[in-house]
């Protein structure tokens, strides 16, 4: 049968709700495979699956090298910095090399935003985009997706606000397609430097003040100062940005109905969140790993082309 999904994962622009949510209604029934004590399913057996990293990541690739061991996938892990990326070879000439030792999928976070895109267009093998500069990191915006709906029960009239450095982050791109495509109200919050010129472009809702959000959300996806990104001095300080814009207890105990607080990970701790509310009853961040794994099986699975029976994948194995 054809596959559910096409032949790759780009982003979540182009996919539809229906899309969506055949992905977080696969992943639900797969999260129960890693709370076994044999964590492992046949269901991938056969095929490969080369993780290329060409940026730093501790997330999202062992997630998916989780995701493909659990499905039975043979896995090989490409560390950028030894391979012959190193020697001057392409991207495009590294996967089709890959491709001649009879690959099936390729997972790729890149620098450069398309580079997942430009990877697709050129391959055979099935490419996940696992994160591609500023411009989406679907899998992290589904597993976002999944947890506020396992929160929420629906995301229809649900509010989310994306807080912080929204200029550099493929998340906040993935997670505002993501939630408008399933109905929740979409704002982002952050200074005017860390917002991109054409965020209106989007239909979002603008706050300048962090307060303001708060009193607006039934929850905070706080984002990653990505301080690694930014070439000029969009901020005066961190000390200011977290004085300003910082998550803390405090501030929430001012929010007139329980919120829930999420990260993508990394967290600069005492920057965009504090301690305390990372660690606290309102973070669901830890779900939100958990769930990486599951949404990744999820994708690995329909992008293999298998039938969107929500049980098929979850049999076998040994409990
Ligand atoms: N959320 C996320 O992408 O984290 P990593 O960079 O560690 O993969």
């Amino acid at each position: 049968m054809s596959a559910p999904l096409g032949k790759d994962l780009l982003g979540l622009e182009h996919l539809s709700a229906e899309q969506i949510t055949l992905i977080l209604d696969t992943a639900e029934p797969l999260r129960e495979i890693s709370e076994r004590a044999i964590k492992k399913v046949p269901t991938l057996r056969g095929a490969t699956v080369v993780n290329l990293f060409f940026e730093a990541s501790t997330r999202t690739r062992i997630s998916f090298e989780f995701a493909e061991k659990r499905l039975s996938a043979d896995t090989v892990n490409v560390a950028t910095a030894a391979s012959s990326v190193t020697k001057g070879e392409t991207l495009v000439d590294t996967a089709k090399n890959l491709e001649a030792m009879r690959i099936d999928m390729v997972v790729i976070r890149h620098a450069s935003s398309g580079a997942a895109q430009f990877l697709a267009e050129r391959i055979e093998s099935n490419v996940i985009n696992a994160g591609d500069g500023t411009h989406e990191h679907p899998t992290q915006g589904l597993l976002d997706l999944l947890t506020l709906r396992q929160r929420f029960g629906s995301l229809a009239g649900r509010r989310v606000c994306i807080v912080g450095d929204v200029l550099h982050s493929r998340v906040a791109r993935s997670n505002i397609w993501g939630l408008t495509k399933l109905g929740a109200e979409v704002a982002v919050c952050g200074p005017r430097s860390l917002l991109p010129t054409a965020i209106g472009d989007f239909g979002v809702t603008i706050f300048d003040r962090v307060e303001q959000a708060i009193e607006w959300a039934d929850a905070l996806n706080v984002l990653r100062l990505q301080l690694e990104r930014m070439t000029a001095g969009y901020i005066p300080s961190l000390r200011e940005y977290n004085r300003v814009f910082g998550i803390s207890r405090e501030r929430l105990e001012r929010a007139p109905r329980d919120i829930v607080i999420m990260h993508p990970g990394p967290i600069n701790r005492g920057v965009e969140l504090d301690s305390e509310v990372a660690d606290g009853p309102h973070s669901v961040i830890l779900d939100q790993v958990t769930n990486g794994v599951a949404v990744r099986m999820a994708v690995l699975y329909l992008l293999a082309g298998h039938a969107p029976a929500l049980a098929e994948a979850a049999k076998g194995g040994e409990r």
